[in-house]
């Protein structure tokens, strides 16, 4: 297949710092958290999801979110996203300078309960004051819905569903929209077919493709969903994370493998890859985790090898 058909430039949204760092069971040091974030505005990210100003009881790792946002050295071209369930976090969002605030919902009944604790009919209300105030406060609104290709709870989610959520939160004044494949079950044809159905209800080009890679399908759904005009993906730095909600789900498709994938694609991201596989070394060994992303580790052991080879070089010239 050609890739002139692909759109040329992609937004990537580093969402490491929340969607994979909520899941850690052990307190990540707020320092780790400053420097992660620094690190990844530094590398060129135009959007970085920082925060979660959602209820400390849900999710406890999130509860420093407002040290989180006044402690990272902005960067002039980086957009800093965090979530807000409802109006005290949205008030919590804007006391702490988020740029763009995330509500979130499901396309699935049953998930939308466990994650939110009411119906996704009960959550759009919910968000209703939410957005206006946003939009009174002049920052970006996005949208997510989680299980938008399956839920752990209820199973087949028809695109049907998911297109009357976009629809909804297009109605709440979206700027964006995240069709979120939170367990990580989709195939690349249901990819396309859901944004082939979503692309009727919002345009494409403001919509997102957040995957998680549970079945190791995240990077083949991303070139589906390039191939239906979909130019914004989110990812998450060496592959941190799952979902406190939906058991047994890892993290998103590491920030690593979608860059070295749409570089070789030839496509624009802004982005230095190896800046992010610094950020993914640094945050994996601060936490104590494997680093989840192939190219990362395949790029440090091949810089490694050959620092050594140099070093080994430099050693015998000198003796
Ligand atoms: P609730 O228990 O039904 O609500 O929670 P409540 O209004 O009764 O509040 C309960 C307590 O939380 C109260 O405290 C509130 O003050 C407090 P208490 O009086 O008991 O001491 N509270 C808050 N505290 C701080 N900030 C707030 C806030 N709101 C209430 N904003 C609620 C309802 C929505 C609050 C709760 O269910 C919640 O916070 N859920 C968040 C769950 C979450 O963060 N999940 C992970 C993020 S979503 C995700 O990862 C999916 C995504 O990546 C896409 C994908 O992959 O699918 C985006
Ligand atoms: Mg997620």
């Amino acid at each position: 297949m050609s890739t002139m058909t692909l759109p040329r430039h992609i937004k990537l949204v580093e969402v490491g710092p929340r969607d994979g760092l909520q899941n850690e069971a052990n307190p990540v040091p707020l320092a780790v958290k400053v420097e992660l974030i620094d690190r990844l505005s530094a590398a060129g990210f135009a959007n970085v999801e920082a925060a979660a100003f959602v209820s400390p009881k849900w999710v406890p790792q999130m509860a420093d979110s407002a040290q989180v946002m006044a402690a990272i050295r902005r960067h002039p071209g980086t957009t800093y996203s965090a979530l807000v369930p409802n109006l005290k976090g949205l008030e919590a969002a804007l006391g702490a300078g988020a740029d763009e605030v995330v509500v979130f919902s499901a396309a699935s009944e049953a998930f939308a309960r466990r994650n939110i604790n009411c119906s996704i009919a009960e959550s759009i209300a919910r968000f209703e004051p939410v957005a206006q105030a946003a939009k009174a406060a002049g920052v970006r609104l996005r949208g997510s819905i989680s299980c938008a290709l399956g839920c752990p709870y209820q199973g087949e989610v028809p695109p049907a569903a998911v297109v009357e959520v976009v629809q909804r939160m297009a109605a709440l004044g979206c700027d964006e929209i995240d069709i979120a494949d939170t367990i990580g079950v989709g195939t690349p044809g249901r990819v396309q077919a859901v944004f082939e159905a979503t692309s009727r209800a919002f345009p494409i080009e403001r919509q997102s493709g957040h995957f998680h890679d549970t079945y190791g399908q995240a990077l083949a759904n991303i070139f589906a969903a390039l191939q239906t005009g979909v130019s914004i993906f989110h990812a998450s730095v060496a592959g941190l994370g799952g979902c406190p909600y939906a058991k047994g789900a890892t993290g998103n498709v590491a920030t690593e493998d979608v860059l070295y994938m749409l570089q070789g694609l030839g496509l624009h991201t802004g982005v230095d890859l190896r800046a992010v596989i610094e950020a993914g070394d640094f945050i994996s060994r601060s936490i104590g985790r494997p680093n989840n992303s192939r190219a990362g580790r395949a790029l440090l052991t091949t810089w490694q090898s050959t620092a050594s080879k140099v070093g080994s070089t430099q050693a015998q010239a000198a003796a």
